[in-house]
């Protein structure tokens, strides 16, 4: 980090505190307020963190003004078209593109680790047949803890290596045999043969009964879904994952605090929710009664797929995604999609509101990654563990950085306490 002697200066009454700042490679830059306390006696308030960097990181950046993606300096458009979701993953995990040999032996060790332990199928069973897939997944994912006890030590970078490689490969196999638990189907053994994501769809769709052929376009649109989601900088899940893991928690129960973060309908859970709320509109005459709902103060519908924390331009995942929704629609001549119509009407009236221009309301990656996901075959419950399933690079990522870097403490936000100053216990007889 290059800092310079530049200081910020706070005035709180006669007191003036000196600020250091803190110069980031891009972006704006960043006030270190870790001695205010000491030295001012106050705290800053900002709940949701919209002005607080809680890290330094060299992973993830984003532009929300300009509608930037960099997965460590490279565009998320350039990767999507020319990279695929391993190489992303070596990207996001070791910084620079692999060469040949090194994505050949990255992609062998994560191929290697597909299966999960066999007695992990008693724990999938012990949940209910119509259990939602995400609940299976947080509590199977924390459960890998009990199941993997040699990459449980954080302190060992080795075991820190192969929990990473561990949770990038066996996530697509914890995903997919959800979800054939939740619809009573055998579960589907992974197939070193095929690739990262023709391996996931065939868990997903194959049955022992009949052959399944992985379609070549479906796989492709799918590792593009996976890349478009692999890491988002410090959204609420990666945050959760990193305040979880500042304890010294083991790796699995970080990423599963992630995944149970990432289904609200906020986050992750709004792909879900998008496509239900297409499907609810269901017809392009009923848009308008859903555009006055959004925008009516009393009523706390949303607009699911629209807005976002930091994108306030557009959201250059929902770009691609938007053609990829085309491609894979016209690839399986579905093009007449209603809910493909409803979307796309939905954008334009938005996008010329006031209301929506005013509040820089753009649709985000979760608009139409569900339309494609629906075109595949998969039912709405498996929109956000596919989304937690890509996001997992990510966060292993992340929280590798943070296990690395010397400034990283416990997290332990402060607080402004506006209940009851001290008072006395009053016996129940008297209340
Ligand atoms: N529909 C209608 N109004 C909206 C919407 C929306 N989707 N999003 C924000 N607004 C309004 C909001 O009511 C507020 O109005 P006002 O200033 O009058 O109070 C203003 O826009 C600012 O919104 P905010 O809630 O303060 O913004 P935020 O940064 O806290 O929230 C968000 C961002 C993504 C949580 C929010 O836009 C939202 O809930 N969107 C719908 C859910 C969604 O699509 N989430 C996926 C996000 S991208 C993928 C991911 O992160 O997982």
């Amino acid at each position: 980090m290059a800092n310079g002697s530049e200081t910020a200066k706070l005035t709180i009454g006669d007191k003036v505190i000196d600020l250091p700042v803190m110069k980031p490679s891009v972006g704006p830059d960043v006030l270190d307020i870790r001695k205010l306390y000491a030295q001012g006696d106050v705290f800053t308030y900002d709940p949701g963190f919209t002005s607080t960097a809680a890290c330094s990181s060299t992973i993830t950046y984003i532009d929300g003004d300009a509608g930037e993606l960099l997965y460590r300096g490279y565009p998320i458009e350039e990767l999507a078209e020319k990279s695929h979701f391993l190489e992303c993953c070596y990207l996001l995990l070791y910084g620079e593109l692999p060469s040949a040999a090194d994505l050949e032996d990255f992609e062998s060790r994560v191929t290697r680790h597909t299966m999960l332990h066999e007695q992990m199928q008693y724990f999938f069973r012990g949940f209910r047949r119509d259990s939602h897939p995400m609940a299976v997944m947080t509590g199977v994912v924390g459960a890998m803890s009990a199941f993997y006890h040699d990459s449980t030590d954080i302190n060992d970078p080795w075991q820190r290596e192969v929990a990473a490689i561990r949770m990038i490969a066996k996530m697509p196999t914890i995903a997919a045999w959800a979800y054939k638990y939740s619809i009573g189907q055998p579960f589907v053994y992974p197939k070193n043969s095929l690739d990262y994501s023709g391996n996931f769809l065939n868990m997903c769709f194959a049955v022992p009964a009949e052959e399944y052929v992985v379609d070549p376009i479906l796989s492709r649109a799918m590792d593009r879904i996976m890349m478009l989601h692999a890491d988002h900088e410090q959204n609420a899940s990666t945050s959760t994952v990193r305040l979880a893991g500042s304890s010294g928690a083991n790796p699995f129960a970080c990423i599963a605090a992630g995944i149970a973060c990432l289904w609200g309908p906020a986050h992750g859970g709004a792909n879900q929710a998008c496509l239900e709320m297409l499907r609810e509109i269901g017809t392009v005459d009923r848009i308008p009664e859903f555009i006055a709902r959004a925008k009516d103060k009393n009523d706390p519908f949303k607009l699911m797929g629209f807005g976002h924390r930091v994108y306030k331009n557009f959201d250059p995942r929902a770009t691609v995604m938007k053609q990829s929704a085309d491609e894979v629609l016209g690839l399986l001549g579905i093009e007449d999609n209603e809910t493909l119509k409803v979307a796309k009407e939905l954008e334009r009236i938005a996008l010329e509101d006031e209301y929506f221009i005013s509040k820089k309301l753009y649709p985000n990656v979760d608009f139409y990654s569900g339309i494609i996901l629906e075109a595949m075959g998969f039912p709405t419950s498996m929109f956000t563990p596919i989304f937690a399933l890509s996001r997992t690079v990510g966060w292993i990522s992340q929280w590798k950085e943070m296990i690395s870097d010397p400034e990283q403490k416990i997290g332990r936000p402060r607080q402004r306490y506006t209940g009851a100053p001290r008072r006395s216990y009053i016996e129940i007889e008297t209340r």
